[in-house]
Formats: structure tokens, C-alpha cells, sequence
């Protein structure tokens, strides 16, 4: 028997020269039905799950350009705009806030939904990709309204119960052209992601990953993103990445991923399969559980983006933060004194 051709599905369009090959290497994320108990396992435990089965938007399975088009009113919404294939996120209220000389690698144009259609479809190599991310809002259309109050918000109601979650805070919708990347960050929010149309690779990394990973200070517009570019990993710079592991999903229409909450992750609209669109719920949080020791590594995460804001709070000053840490730490938690209590010897 042939076991890697058994389980492809006959109707999957991708394969594996649809996918980049990076430096690292990545396990399946697993793909299970949401009856499954060990898919809500998972959830509870917050790891990767991809559901097949959840029917959690198939009122939207339907939102293609044609149809989104004609049912997203006549509003503006959020375009973004990138020479390269990257749409790596930046905060503006940082650029303001800090004034540093940032230079957006992206930039954001606001247009209605058949102005973004037409770049689209006109859309040939050399011109900026185009990417929309909107939050589902009530400046959208009468049809989507209708098609959104029929997602299976029973299922949703239960995850979110059962799992502690805080409140559903937004909904983004993303629709993108093939080959379109959004670069390794994490969130700091619980996401069903649903997929609709096209398909996307998904790359997950855990929370304990944050060392091999570098993501940029606090006060940087891009805080939470990756400093590394995975088609050009900088070994020097970024030793870490060495040891790096991920997982990793490809999903299509009706399928749901739940990426928890300080997982990195990147996603890629494959090449050649055409535009995708898909759907995200964020929750936050729960509230937080009992403490027990060891912490986690996304407790310990969050301790660390506290320690960065502090730091901000008190000297107001994005360029003093660095050379503050680096005198607390340089030669004093760094030297052999430090050494030998992780290792374990008294001091
Ligand atoms: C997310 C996310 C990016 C994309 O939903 O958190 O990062 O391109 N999405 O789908
Ligand atoms: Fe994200």
C-alpha cells in the first residue's frame, strides 16, 4: 500500500512544489474532526489543531470577489500595499508615539471593494501586491451581515466557555492574491482562523520558540513580528535559529486552524491556486488561571513584554531601554556566577 498517496484527498489541488523550502523543519499540525475528543483536547491544552468539520462558516464558503463585491457595501476599507510578496505588520500608533525614523514596509490604502477588485484583476508582475484586511464591522453590507449571524456560533459559544476564553473582540477579513505572505508574529488573542477560498500554508511555532525567534522591543512598530526573514535567515545574527521547529497545515475551504494565543505564525496564500479569502475570530484570553510553578512559556513571555513596557513607562525613551538592560544584565546575569546557579550550584 501506498501510504502518502492514500491520504491525499483527490480533490486537494496543492502539493509540495507549491510549498517554499525553508531552513527549518516542521511536524503535521494535526487534522481531526471537531467531534474528535482529542481535537478539543488539544484546544484545551492551547495547541494547533486543524478542524475539518466545525460548518463553523459555511454561509461565507460562498464569498467569493463576485459575491463580496456585490454584498460589502460601498464603504472604504483597509487595502495594503507591498513591492514584494512580505506584508509584515506595523503598528502606527508606535511610528507617531516614538517618532523614529521607520519606514513602512507596506503601505496602506483605503478603497472600496470594487476598487480593490479592479487592481486584482489588472493586477500583472512588477505592480505591489495588494492584500485586504478589514474588520468585519457594521459598515458592511446587508448580505454578509445575514450570512455572518449564521456561523455556527453554537460550536463557538461552547469553545469559548469550555476553554475559559474572555470575550470575541474582532473579526478580520483577509483577502489576498496567491503568493501573498504575512511574515512570522505572534498575538496576543486566541484565533479560530477559517479558511473560505484558496488555500494557505500555515507554519506554526510555539511560545518557547520567543529566543530562536527575536522579535523586535516592545516599542518598535513592528512588536510581536520576527526580526528573521525566513528566505534569508541571518545565522550570525540570529544564532538561535538554529535550533528552530515548527508545525505546520495547509488549509482550504471549510477548514478551521486554532492558533493559540503567543504562538508564532506565518501564513502564505500558496502560488498558483488564485486569490484566498478567509475569516478569523479573536477572543481574548482567559482570565489568569491559578499560578503554578514553573511557569509557562507564554506566562513568562507576557512577563517579559510587562518588564519592556515598564522600562518604556519609566524613562520615556525607546533609545535609553537597550543600554538600560544591558547594564542590568551584561556580565551579571550573563558570567559565570549566573552560570553556576542555572546549573544548579548553590551560591
Ligand atoms: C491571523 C493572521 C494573516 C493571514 O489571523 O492572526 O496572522 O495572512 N493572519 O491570514
Ligand atoms: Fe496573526
Amino acid at each position: 500500500m501506498n501510504g502518502t498517496t492514500d491520504t491525499v484527498p483527490a480533490d486537494q489541488p496543492w502539493d509540495e512544489s507549491h510549498l517554499s523550502k525553508y531552513f527549518f523543519h516542521t511536524d503535521p499540525i494535526p487534522r481531526l474532526s471537531c467531534t474528535d475528543p482529542q481535537a478539543l483536547q488539544l484546544i484545551a491544552q492551547e495547541k494547533p489543531v486543524v478542524l475539518t468539520d466545525t460548518k463553523l462558516c459555511d454561509t461565507a464558503l460562498k464569498w467569493d470577489l463576485d459575491y463580496l463585491a456585490a454584498n460589502m457595501g460601498t464603504e472604504r476599507y483597509m487595502v495594503f500595499l507591498s513591492k514584494n510578496h512580505k506584508f509584515k505588520y506595523y503598528d502606527e500608533a508606535k511610528i507617531k508615539l516614538y517618532k523614529t525614523n521607520f519606514v513602512p514596509p507596506t503601505r496602506r490604502l483605503d478603497m472600496t471593494f470594487s476598487e480593490f477588485v479592479k487592481k486584482l484583476r489588472d493586477w500583472k508582475p512588477g505592480d505591489e501586491r495588494v492584500y485586504l484586511q478589514q474588520g468585519l464591522n457594521n459598515t458592511v453590507g446587508q448580505g454578509i451581515v445575514v450570512d455572518f449571524l449564521q456561523f455556527n456560533w453554537q460550536w463557538l459559544n461552547i469553545q469559548q466557555k469550555t476553554n475559559n476564553w474572555g470575550p470575541l473582540t474582532s473579526n478580520l477579513l483577509l483577502v489576498g492574491m496567491e503568493g501573498n505572505v504575512t511574515p512570522v508574529h505572534y498575538d496576543e488573542q486566541q484565533n479560530f482562523f477559517c479558511q473560505l477560498v484558496g488555500y494557505k500554508r500555515c507554519i506554526l511555532f510555539a511560545p518557547e520558540h520567543y529566543e530562536r525567534l527575536y522579535p523586535y522591543p516592545v516599542y518598535h512598530p513592528h512588536d510581536r513580528q520576527s526580526q528573521v526573514d525566513f528566505n534569508e535567515p541571518d545565522l550570525e545574527s540570529f544564532p538561535g535559529l538554529e535550533g528552530l521547529r515548527g508545525v505546520e497545515a495547509v488549509v482550504g475551504p471549510g477548514e478551521v486552524l486554532y492558533i493559540p494565543m503567543y504562538w508564532w505564525h506565518q501564513i502564505e496564500s500558496l502560488p498558483c491556486l488564485g486569490n484566498t479569502v478567509s475569516v478569523n475570530f479573536w477572543y481574548k484570553g482567559g482570565p489568569t488561571e491559578k499560578i503554578e510553578y514553573p511557569l509557562k512559556p507564554r506566562q513568562k513571555l507576557a512577563i517579559m513584554r510587562n518588564v519592556e513596557k515598564m522600562l518604556l513607562e519609566a524613562l520615556k525613551e525607546p533609545a535609553e531601554v537597550g543600554s538600560l538592560l544591558r547594564s542590568l544584565v551584561l556580565g551579571r546575569y550573563t558570567g559565570d556566577e549566573a552560570m553556576k546557579l542555572e546549573a544548579g550550584g548553590k551560591l
